[in-house]
């Protein structure tokens, strides 16, 4: 079992935030950094910084706080940031657009190795680095390349017959802007929700209970 199969999805969801603050200290060249001076920057307390990287083991020395290179690099492969999982973008519309063309993938452990359109004005198109291709082509693409994974940018009624297919061909892991509930149907996937709304509602929730936040 490794370290990171007992630790819970919330302690996990907050790595990459602390990734991105580590990385923003790394670029400014600041060496180390208390769990105060961490929390400060992440507004969180010191006591959950702690606790979050004490369950990796900690990292950090007494009276000297957390190296940032180190503490960087260690969450880097917690989250195998290094890995280079080749992905295929299913619909190159407003959303794939935006998301190819303002995420680093390499980044975040992602290789995206091709497009797949049923447009025929955007197939043949490039986006990026990547190729657009006839969604027909999908089978023929996979038995010559390894795909790990699908970004779905189609709508929802879109998704049913595509999933089928990327299912059987062995794609197991998605990150899903489609509002399609993949796991009710594929139980044994990975799947990633990206719901924007969900984040928007959230804010009308705190504003609705801004007395009760008293934050702004
Ligand atoms: P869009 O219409 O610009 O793009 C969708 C593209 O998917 C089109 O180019 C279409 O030809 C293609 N497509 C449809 N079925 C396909 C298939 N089976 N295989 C390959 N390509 C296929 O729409 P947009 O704005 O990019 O949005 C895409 C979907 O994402 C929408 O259904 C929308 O509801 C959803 N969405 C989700 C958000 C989220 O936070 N999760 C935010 C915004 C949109």
């Amino acid at each position: 079992m490794s370290k990171s199969d007992s630790i819970s999805m919330s302690v996990i969801r907050r790595l990459p935030r602390y990734y991105r603050f580590l990385s923003e200290l790394d670029e400014q060249n600041v060496k180390r950094i208390s769990s105060t001076g961490l929390a400060d920057i992440m507004n969180v307390t010191a006591s959950q910084v702690r606790q979050d990287l004490n369950c990796f083991g900690g990292f950090g020395q007494q009276g000297y706080g957390y190296s940032v290179g180190q503490l960087k690099k260690e969450i880097q492969n917690i989250l195998g940031l290094n890995h280079s999982y080749q992905a295929v973008l299913i619909g190159a519309g407003n959303l794939g657009t935006a998301v190819v063309k303002h995420l680093d993938f390499q980044k975040m452990g992602f290789r995206l190795i091709g497009g797949f359109e049923i447009d025929p004005d955007k197939i043949g198109g490039t986006l990026g680095d990547i190729v657009i291709s006839s969604e027909t082509e999908l089978e023929s693409f996979c038995e010559v390349n390894r795909v790990d994974a699908a970004f779905l940018c189609i709508p929802k009624q879109s998704v049913d017959g595509t999933l089928e297919r990327l299912y059987r061909l062995g794609i197991r892991c998605f990150w899903n802007f489609s509002h399609y509930d993949i796991s009710v149907k594929y139980p044994d996937t990975v799947v990633e929700n990206v719901h924007l709304s969900d984040s928007l509602m959230t804010l009308c929730y705190r504003m609705t209970n801004i007395a009760a936040e008293n934050k702004i």
